[in-house]
């Protein structure tokens, strides 16, 4: 289950370009399970109509803290003390001055000084041109709701809409919805460090052909997004791939398996958990080529040697730190049958306590997978689910070993 399936959220809309986002928003949490109660300020009805967000919700939004719909009339009580959340998404820069003072002129500010302030978290997506949001009376507004007990989420940079381009917009809908899911979800890997290595390598032929293979990645980024989540500090160290960086997470991009076992040997001195997911060519070729290798009219074919990849996985298992018991390692296996057995055995041929196995040619490229866990005691299925619900229970399942051994 994702962390905000069953959430009521209280969404507030403040005035900004930026409410066309959040039509997008709601959308995104009502398919994540959540229900969403929009809040409206008068000037975020100029940018976008309440009709929108009624209909992308399926409640009616309020507007006005006088608003006798509710049988004791006191919308701002009654709306804050529903809400598991709430969240202002764009939050204006004027809305964060309200804030700061305590304003309750308006049912949306009413309703944040009434919540109760212990129980129900108040989430802000500031949207505002970057000149607002470098000045100084914004940035000491926003440290104090902060300090007041907000969280502030980012920013994102880039054009804004009256063509200046900076620091301000509001987070995308779905950057909004990881941070989200993050705040709620259970902080099982605080403390810990996680190194993950994704996707294929590329072994260079010559300077414009090589081998690789199909893997995509997503599962290791799932377990990336997971992990943080779940409160670790995440690195994640990805083969040729085409898929956006989790939030929140460090990305080194890598190419060959050489250059990946160099960024994962020196991650690996920091990290307390190591995730190998990629699929790591088992060959390269013996010598790349300076130059393309060219056709030639005489028919002839090139002859291609290979050598060994190193096993990344099975020399960090073998590293001192990970003996010491300060690195737990876990491996995954592709296999295209009988995988209790092939998996089992390589979980003891690579030294590590932990190793998924999944059926390869049914989960390259796919959303979802089905995971089988080895260790020690046995094993125990994952059942076909989407990666990024996989990618959860994988790290509850590392969680809990970790808990159980220290
Ligand atoms: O031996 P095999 O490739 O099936 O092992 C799979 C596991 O080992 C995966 O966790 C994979 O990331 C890791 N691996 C590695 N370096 C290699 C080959 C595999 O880290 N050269």
């Amino acid at each position: 289950m994702n962390a905000l399936a069953g959430k009521h959220i209280v969404l507030g809309l403040s005035g900004g370009v930026a409410c066309y986002k959040s039509a997008e928003l709601a959308r995104l949490l009502v398919k994540a399970g959540a229900t969403v109660q929009v809040v409206m300020t008068e000037a975020a009805e100029r940018f976008i109509t309440p009709v929108t967000m009624q209909a992308l919700t399926g409640r009616p939004v309020y507007g006005s803290q006088w608003d006798a719909r509710e049988p004791n009339n006191m919308p701002h009580i009654n709306l804050s003390r529903e809400a598991d959340a709430i969240l202002i998404a764009p939050c204006s820069a004027d809305f964060v001055a309200r804030l700061v003072q305590g304003r309750a002129d308006e049912l949306l500010s009413l309703l944040c000084l009434a919540r109760p302030i212990a129980r129900v978290p108040l989430l802000l997506a500031p949207a505002m041109n970057r000149e607002m949001w470098a000045h100084p009376a914004t940035q000491r507004n926003l440290a104090q709701v902060a300090q007041d007990g907000a969280t502030v989420l980012g920013v994102g940079n880039g054009d804004q809409a009256c063509g200046e381009t900076g620091d301000g917009r509001m987070l995308e809908a779905e950057e909004i919805m990881e941070e989200l899911a993050a705040f709620f979800a259970p902080k099982r890997l605080a403390g810990q460090h996680v190194l993950i290595t994704a996707g294929p390598t590329f072994e260079a032929i010559d300077p414009v052909r090589g081998i690789t293979n199909l893997s995509s990645g997503k599962m290791g980024f799932a377990i990336a997004r997971a992990a943080r989540e779940a409160g670790a500090e995440v690195t994640l160290v990805a083969g040729p791939v085409h898929l956006p960086t989790p939030r929140g997470v460090r990305r080194i991009d890598v190419r060959s398996a050489q250059n990946m076992l160099e960024t994962v040997a020196g991650q690996a001195q920091e990290a307390t958990i190591f995730i190998a997911t990629a699929a790591v060519a088992d060959w390269r070729p013996a010598n790349a080529a300076d130059q393309k290798i060219k056709k030639d009219s005489s028919g002839q074919v090139p002859q291609l040697s290979f050598v060994e990849n190193p096993d990344i996985l099975a020399t960090i298992a073998q590293s001192e730190r990970a003996r010491a018991g300060q690195l737990y390692c876990v491996g995954f296996a592709a296999e295209s049958e009988n995988l209790l057995a092939h998996a089992s055995a390589k979980r003891v041929r690579k030294g590590v306590p932990l190793l998924v196995g999944n059926i390869g040619p049914a989960t390259f490229g796919q959303d979802d997978n089905a995971l089988l866990l080895i260790d020690e005691n046995g094993s125990h299925e994952l059942p076909r689910a989407s990666k990024a619900e996989l990618g959860r229970q994988l790290v509850t399942e590392i969680a809990r070993r970790l808990n159980t051994s220290s």
